[in-house]
């Protein structure tokens, strides 16, 4: 069985801050790494509210069914951001794809295997990277591809995929790598050419940065005092969202960045778990009301 370590965990941990009967909610539960941590903190009275909108996250979270202090629901971060109670002690996001996700060939994350172009976290959802890639005139693909991928040979992919798409169908993973891969230079090996399409597309297929941005502040305003909100993120698009939100909540509300700037993977765990590599985390705390942020020459104290 397929397994995701959990990234940055000490990072979360103290991100945190658990109080051993507090409330908290994990909005990306996964295979439930960072959930299985916070719990072993938490005493009788203290609760675990798990999300995510996998169904394989789902059924990952049965091995904590019988533990009174967890409760499971499957849903999106911005449904479930509607539906969580306050007052939280702490919420964590630690967005982008599980292993399971990316190891399964079906689910079609991965452009070093091959199957069926996917890119689904919900599979009840109908939008499908394949159909984007069959369905988008040429120009908006290769918008979305430099926006979502910062790509800058977007509009050579683009020409390859439409080209492709007028013979047959594009229905697999390794079809639309051949197309990126054709896009670049011979001599290109700093990434795989497939890299910032697939990442472009599952961001399309997943509204991956409206469900940070949307309901990030309405999540927080949900904290109590002394709660803290953790984010993970692993790509520049969506950091960047989650570090100006956190800046405009600061200078306007009761509320304390604690990372100055993210944390990273320290080099053994970069070395240990790859898909570390990427991950950036960032804090912010609720204080108490009237609390302001003084500023010094654009630093928080
Ligand atoms: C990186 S994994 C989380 C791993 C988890 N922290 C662990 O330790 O196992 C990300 C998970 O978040 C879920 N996810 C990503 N974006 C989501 C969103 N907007 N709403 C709900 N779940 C989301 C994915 O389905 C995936 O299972």
């Amino acid at each position: 069985m397929v397994q995701h370590i959990p990234v940055l965990l000490n990072q979360t941990l103290e991100g945190l801050a658990i109080k051993p009967d507090g409330r908290y909610w994990d909005g990306t539960f996964g295979g439930g790494g960072h959930s299985g941590e916070i719990l072993s903190r938490l005493n009788n009275d203290g609760r675990l509210l798990a999300t995510d909108r996998d169904a394989v996250a789902e059924e990952r979270a049965g091995r904590f069914s019988e533990d009174a202090r967890f409760s499971f629901q499957r849903g999106t971060i911005q449904v479930m951001t509607e539906e969580v109670a306050a007052p939280l002690d702490g919420f964590l996001w630690d967005l982008g794809t599980s292993m399971m996700q990316l190891k399964d060939p079906e689910r079609g994350f991965s452009f070093k295997d091959d199957g069926p172009l996917d890119m689904r976290m919900d599979r009840r959802q109908e939008t499908t990277a394949a159909d984007l890639v069959n369905e988008m005139l040429e120009e908006d693909l290769a918008n979305l591809i430099y926006k979502y991928g910062e790509d800058r040979l977007s509009r050579r992919i683009a020409r390859q995929v439409v080209m492709a798409r007028q013979q047959t169908r594009i229905e697999t993973t390794r079809e639309l790598a051949e197309c990126c891969k054709r896009a670049y230079p011979k001599k290109h090996h700093r990434i795989d050419p497939a890299t910032r399409t697939f990442q472009a597309l599952r961001i399309a297929v997943n509204d991956e940065l409206d469900q940070v941005s949307d309901p990030l502040p309405k999540a927080v305003a949900k904290l109590g005092v002394g709660g803290r909100a953790v984010i993970i993120s692993f790509h520049s698009l969506e950091d960047r969202i989650v570090k100006h939100c956190f800046r405009e909540l600061a200078a306007n509300g009761p509320y304390r960045i604690v990372t100055k700037k993210p944390l990273v993977a320290d080099e053994q765990e970069a070395r240990e778990n790859p898909a570390s590599r990427s991950a950036k985390l960032r804090v912010l705390e609720r204080m108490p009301d009237g609390w302001t942020a003084k500023r010094k020459g654009g630093r928080y104290e």
